[in-house]
This record gives C-alpha cells, sequence and structure tokens, in this order.
C-alpha cells in the first residue's frame, strides 16, 4: 500500500522525473523536450527546497511516484526565487542557445521563457488565496484514492502552518484534472477585471480558522 510521507533530500531526483512524465496535462512530456529536467525546474524542484515543510510524496513499493509541493506565501516565494533561484537557471540555459547546444524543442522553448521572465500569481488571487500547489501522480498510482489522500494531507499541513486559503492554477485542456478539483470541493476562482483573462483556470480554496 503507497504512502505518503514527508519529502527528503533523496527524493529529488524523482521529482523531476514525475514532473516530466505528467508534464503534458497529465501526460509524459518527454517527446516536447530534449532538457528533461526543465519542467521540474520549474515546478517541483524549488518548492521541494525551498518548501519542505509543504512538500508531500507517495510512495510505492517502487519508489516515489507522486508528490504534491506548495508555497505557504506564494508573493514571499516568488521574491526567494528571484533571488536565490532563476538566476543561476539564466545562466545555464540561455535565452538564445548557445553554438554547437542542441535544437531546443517547443517545450525546451517555452521553459525557457519561463526561467527568464518567471510567472507571476495575479494579485487578486494571492490576497485571498495566497498559498499554492501543484499535484502530479505517475500513471500506476491515478484512480485510487491517493490524489485525494495526497490533497487532504497538504490541506491539513498548510492550514495548520496558518494558511488562509490556496489557489492553484490547471491547463483548461487538462480535463480529468479539473474533475479531480471539482471532485475535491475546489471552487472555481475568476479574476474581478474581465479585461485581464489569463491562460490557467484557477481553482482554490479558503481555510476555516
Ligand atoms: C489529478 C490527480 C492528482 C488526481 O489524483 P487521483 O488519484 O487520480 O484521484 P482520486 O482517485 O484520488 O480521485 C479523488 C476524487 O476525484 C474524482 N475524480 C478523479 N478524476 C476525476 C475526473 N477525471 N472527473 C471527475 N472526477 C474525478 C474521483 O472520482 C474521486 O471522487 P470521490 O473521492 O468523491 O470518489 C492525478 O490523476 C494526477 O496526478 N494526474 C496527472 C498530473 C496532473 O494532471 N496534475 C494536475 C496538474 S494541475
Amino acid at each position: 500500500m503507497p504512502i505518503i510521507r514527508d519529502y527528503v533530500s533523496t527524493d529529488l531526483n524523482s521529482l523531476y522525473a514525475i514532473a516530466l512524465a505528467t508534464g503534458d496535462c497529465g501526460s509524459d512530456a518527454s517527446r516536447q523536450f530534449h532538457g528533461a529536467e526543465l519542467l521540474g525546474h520549474v515546478y517541483a524542484a524549488p518548492y521541494a527546497i525551498f518548501e519542505p515543510e509543504l512538500a508531500l510524496v507517495i510512495e510505492d513499493s517502487h519508489e516515489v511516484a507522486g508528490y504534491c509541493l506548495g508555497a505557504l506565501d506564494t508573493r514571499v516565494f516568488e521574491r526567494l526565487l528571484n533571488l536565490r533561484w532563476w538566476p543561476a537557471l539564466q545562466q545555464r540555459y540561455p535565452l538564445t542557445p548557445v553554438g554547437g547546444s542542441h535544437e531546443r524543442l517547443i517545450g525546451d522553448a517555452d521553459i525557457i521563457q519561463m526561467i527568464h521572465h518567471p510567472s507571476r500569481s495575479p494579485s487578486w488571487l494571492v490576497k485571498a488565496y495566497p498559498s499554492h500547489l501543484h499535484i502530479n501522480l505517475l500513471p500506476r498510482l491515478k484512480g485510487r484514492g491517493h490524489g485525494r489522500s495526497l490533497l487532504t494531507a497538504w490541506y491539513g499541513r498548510c492550514q495548520a502552518m496558518g494558511s488562509t486559503g490556496f489557489h492553484l492554477g490547471v491547463d483548461p485542456r487538462n480535463t480529468p484534472a479539473i474533475g479531480f478539483y471539482e471532485a475535491m470541493g475546489l471552487d472555481s476562482l475568476f479574476s474581478p477585471s474581465t479585461t485581464a483573462p489569463d491562460n490557467a483556470l484557477w481553482l482554490g480554496a479558503r481555510f476555516a480558522h
């Protein structure tokens, strides 16, 4: 039976592998990338490294096969990454490929843009839902209740740490994940301003304290 436990630093390579194996709207993204670590650089590793208290993994008899990672205060996390995470990656992955390097695939190019122009969650969202998360399971664990258990454990941790609410962004094409979030009782969140629509669909919940 898979178990949910705290992240430890030796899990980091598994987090990178899971980010890639689930990075195309929940499916394997490896054909879109030469840089196998790129997705993990954005969506997994910094959370585990800088916010290990909010990093939970699920492990079966083989290995770590899923995670729920998050940031308690999204704005603080964004500022921390601007100082301590993105600069080294910007050097390692220049916007314009240097001679002799691999041709970039569309996935590489998109993520390298994000490394140089990190996204910021909208202000209207972080005000009411200051924390945020990413949850990803390998296919062998999907559809067996482990997503519910992992997200419930993460909620508990986040609430105990004093958060007033959390949000997450999902690609509108990822309809299975949206179905999951709705089944988990999350609300769809919309900008009060309709003049600046976002590419992501936002969902979230507030905690009662
Ligand atoms: C999304 C994900 C975390 C869900 O975890 P899961 O283990 O497959 O989901 P569970 O089996 O725990 O399902 C929990 C509930 O959601 C419901 N649910 C799950 N998928 C659903 C779907 N596609 N449509 C409607 N409901 C769904 C289940 O019926 C269940 O409801 P119940 O507990 O009331 O019976 C997992 O499938 C996953 O990691 N997918 C790939 C990565 C991904 O897309 N991550 C999200 C990126 S934003």
